[in-house]
């Protein structure tokens, strides 16, 4: 039932790598994130452990997770990093990150952000669009220095995934099709500007069947080849992102292991540089959300288990409709359990966390919500003026603030009355 490993209850408590979730709600109060450092790091070694001798970078997507203390985690280990804006490029650096493992993607890359990259001197801009590659070389032509680049080609490969998390089918806005990609490479080969250094791909996200990857990678070696025969010469495929992970006890997500396994394979280059850029499959089954529940309500339809978690501060049940497993952190009876429908206090029908749950639990019993090290954190806001959530990073049986609450100053921080 409990999917992620590292849980698991001991005299009647849930503890995560060996910490009671109570001692957590005690110190930090809730709602929290807590995240487990050897859990991210070893994920990320069995990436990296998986290529063997192949030449590689894993390049974690910061979009994930991006508290400082992960990618510190991460940048210590010699993590490369695929980051989406200045933001996330400063992260980095101000954890002291090496620019020269960091790619570039996202189609509105911005002047600034831009700038900033090329003052970075990171290892490579991921190029999305035919526009993006004039800004790009307009802006190096300016500051005299010259851009590595990848163009991101579209492969139209349906990842069979949600909607929204589909990138690689030729409807959606990211990358370009092979025959525009080819003219862009002619046109960055002879820029004294650009420096063509890769190509790059993703088709999307949570891949629990990694068979679509495989199709990709087929149809980026066959373009390579063409690529090859105009005398254009490629140094690494960077092939995105995208590896699932169980969100339920019947997802069966391949391993790290199996996913490497099939791009090599597919590639079928041993001496080619090859790029991945996982985040979700790194961070994903090493966070939960802690939660307590305020109150129980029962109405004439449904009973509601009412917690002090919403939309806010986890938004894929809402976004996404997505299923993440809760546990209670008080070792259930089989006796007590009751199906209940999981809300937090945000004024929308939206704000659900999961729904037809079994829990045993009462007002004050305090609430795991798994699977949240992705696209938790980073997701959260605002709405409601609710301060977001505290992260928590246990690390060698220590728990570690990573982040505090925020507090009401930190709400309107920002803000200013018209009259002072
Ligand atoms: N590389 C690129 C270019 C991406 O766009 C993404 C994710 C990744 C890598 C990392 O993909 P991963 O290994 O995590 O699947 N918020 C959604 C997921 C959005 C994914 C966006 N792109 C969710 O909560 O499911």
């Amino acid at each position: 039932m409990i999917e992620q490993q590292a849980l698991a209850y001991q005299q009647g408590v849930l503890t995560f790598d060996e910490v009671p979730l109570t001692e957590i709600a005690t110190t930090f109060s809730t709602p929290t994130y807590v995240y487990s450092h050897q859990g991210i790091v070893s994920r990320w070694q069995a990436f990296d452990l998986a290529f063997g001798a192949q030449p590689h970078l894993v390049c974690y997507a910061v979009k994930t997770n991006s508290n400082i203390a992960v990618l510190q985690s991460l940048a210590q280990l010699g993590s490369g990093f695929d980051i989406v804006s200045g933001g996330e490029l400063q992260r980095l650096l101000h954890v002291g990150a090496d620019p020269k493992k960091m790619v570039f993607s996202g189609v509105g890359k911005s002047h600034q952000e831009l700038t900033l990259a090329l003052q970075a001197g990171i290892k490579c801009f991921n190029i999305e669009s035919e526009a993006e590659l004039y800004r790009l070389e307009a802006l190096c032509a300016e500051l005299g220095v010259q851009a590595p680049i990848s163009i991101r080609v579209n492969p139209d490969v349906d990842p069979k995934t949600h909607a929204y998390i589909s990138t690689g089918l030729k409807e959606n806005k990211f990358g370009v099709s092979f025959d525009v990609a080819f003219t862009l490479y002619q046109y960055a080969q002879q820029s004294p500007h650009l420096v063509v250094t890769g190509i790059d791909c993703h088709i999307g996200s949570q891949l629990l069947d990694i068979s679509p990857l495989k199709e990709a990678a087929a149809r980026v070696v066959q373009f390579q080849r063409r690529l090859a025969d105009a005398g254009i010469v490629i140094h690494h495929i960077d092939m995105g992102g995208g590896l699932g992970i169980n969100y339920k006890a019947t997802d069966q997500a391949p391993t790290p292991e199996e996913y490497v396994c099939l791009l090599v394979e597919a590639i079928g280059q041993p001496d080619m540089e090859l790029l991945i850029e996982p985040g979700r499959s790194i961070v994903g089954n090493q966070g939960v959300l802690l939660t307590r529940v305020e109150y129980l309500k029962q109405t004439e339809d449904k009973h509601f288990t009412i917690v002090d978690a919403a939309m806010n501060d986890l938004i894929r049940p809402a976004l996404y409709g997505a299923w993440q497993d809760m546990v209670s952190v008080f070792e259930p009876t089989q006796a007590q359990v009751r199906e209940t429908e999981v809300v937090g206090p945000v004024c929308e029908t939206g704000d659900f966390l999961g729904k037809s749950r079994q829990l045993a639990v009462q007002a004050g019993d305090l609430i795991a919500i798994l699977s949240a090290g992705a696209y938790g954190f980073t997701m959260s806001s605002n709405y409601n003026s609710r301060g977001r959530a505290a992260e928590v990073m246990i690390k060698d049986g220590q728990m570690i603030c990573v982040r505090r609450r925020e507090t009401f100053a930190d709400l309107i921080a920002c803000e200013q009355m018209l009259d002072a």
